[in-house]
């Protein structure tokens, strides 16, 4: 079992599916363990994207990710990490394999609709980021 960052980025928050969105991880054998709103801050989202601090698009996503209110949850499974970017799709909509997430929702590369951690390493760093250990309810659930 592992747990992983899921975000529903503001141009999922504003059409409205979080709902569809979670519904549909949980259809494919993941669990929602934590989950909050937040509107974050410049400083916030540049710190949770600090890997891709020298990339030309990094100012851009930084202003996408605080336009609206945020959704982040973790999500806890079976190969979890993996799962959920399967069922999320490649990052550009695009590319991302029909059924997915971003291709069914995804509206552009920026605007793509969700986030996931893409390794273990990343899950912990991220998931630390927005949550501290005693609102992971993991355990109180029955999952390890
Ligand atoms: P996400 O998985 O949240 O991680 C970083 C985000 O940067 C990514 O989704 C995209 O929304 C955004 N982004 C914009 N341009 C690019 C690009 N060229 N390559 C990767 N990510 C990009």
């Amino acid at each position: 079992m592992q747990h992983t960052l899921s975000i529903v980025k503001p141009d999922g928050i504003v059409r409205g599916l979080v709902g569809t969105i979670i519904a549909h991880y949980e259809e494919h054998g993941l669990r929602m363990v934590a989950a909050r709103f937040k509107q974050l801050s410049p400083q916030e989202a540049a710190g949770f994207y600090h890997v891709h601090r020298e990339r030309p698009f990094f100012g851009e996503l930084v202003d996408y990710m605080v336009s609206a209110p945020v959704f982040i949850s973790v999500l806890c499974g079976k190969d979890a990490i993996q799962q959920h970017r399967t069922l999320m799709g490649a990052t550009d909509p695009k590319n991302a394999a029909e059924g997915t997430i971003r291709a069914l929702y995804g509206e552009s590369i920026d605007r793509n609709t969700v986030h996931g951690s893409d390794a273990e390493d990343t899950a912990k760093f991220e998931i630390g980021y927005f949550f501290p250990q005693a609102e992971i309810y993991s355990d109180k659930i029955g999952l390890p």
